[in-house]
């Protein structure tokens, strides 16, 4: 890792406190040894892998892939995603229910969540927030949902996984009234304009930057990218969603992230293991549960 880089990630370390630097300063020089990419937002629960799961997630490391959260979207994801965190070493998650899946909710689910949530694997909650675009929860339904999922992860001392499509003035609001900024998280696929960009940065999030901005109509993702820090951004793939170019509309996995850290160097004028590097220093301030690399 260059110097830079290497005393910028230290400064991020030591901002979050002596106690953390401590116990992570020998975990971030590993990962600086030897920067493997972090898949920061995958759903390997997905029915899409139901063939094949253990053997792509097991080739992960020869293709330099070295963690991966997994991120559930309905009660049963909670489930399987803790079940993957149990069996793979090097996977991690995140729990929580999509505003599609929020119509049956219930505070049993909800304890649930809670109770989990102190996993030692467990590093947020999410992903949780509204669709517009689907619309398939009732508008009302899901803002409560969102609402209350912030307040677990408060309560859990996590940081949140935001989905939000087409209802950006919905989300910044319901965040606000949440006081999601002292929850902290980050924007999973963000799709809206720089303006909003600006507001999720002053609340200290993070964002997730995947596939899309790879794409030949990716021009605003590739400004967002533009924009943004290089401390804000955090590399996740969605899969099986939104594979990126050459692999557009195929199944994603963790190892296409090469091509969109290649994409995000390309934009920013950096080198590619710079981004990796990066990026993988920004989850680990971000989610501070987790912990690098796969196991020899
Ligand atoms: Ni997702």
């Amino acid at each position: 890792m260059a110097p830079y880089l290497r005393r910028k990630c230290y400064y991020s370390i030591i901002n979050a406190g002596w106690q953390e630097f401590f116990e992570k300063i020998f975990l971030k020089a590993e990962i600086m040894k030897d920067a493997m990419i972090i898949d920061t937002h995958a759903h390997y629960d997905d029915g899409a892998f139901d063939e094949d799961r253990a053997e792509i997630l097991e080739g992960m490391k020869e293709q330099g892939v070295g963690t991966i959260i997994n991120a559930a979207a309905s009660m049963d994801g909670c489930r399987r995603t803790l079940e993957l965190t149990r069996e793979f070493p090097f996977v991690f998650g995140m729990l929580g229910v999509h505003p599609d899946d929020v119509g049956n909710l219930t505070e049993a689910d909800m304890d649930f969540i809670k109770k989990n949530a102190a996993e030692k694997k467990i590093v947020a909650i999410g992903e949780i927030g509204l669709d517009y675009h689907w619309d398939i929860a009732d508008r009302k339904v899901q803002k409560h949902w969102f609402i209350r999922q912030m307040e677990v992860a408060r309560e859990a001392g996590l940081p949140i996984c935001v989905h939000s499509r087409d209802a950006a003035e919905d989300t910044l609001m319901a965040m606000k009234e949440a006081h999601a900024e002292n929850i902290g998280g980050v924007i999973h696929c963000y799709s809206y304009s720089r303006e909003f960009a600006g507001e999720f940065l002053n609340m200290g999030f993070y964002f997730g930057i995947g596939g899309v901005v790879t794409f030949k109509n990716g021009r605003k993702c590739k400004e967002t990218v533009e924009m943004l820090p290089m401390d804000r951004i955090i590399l996740e793939t969605d899969a099986p969603y939104l594979a990126p170019e050459p692999f557009r509309g195929r199944r994603n996995n963790s190892a296409y992230l090469s091509y969109v850290a290649e994409k995000i160097a390309e934009i920013k004028g950096i080198t590619k293991q710079e981004v990796i590097e990066k990026t993988g220093c920004n989850a680990h301030t971000l989610y501070k549960k987790l912990v690098s690399g796969m196991p020899e």
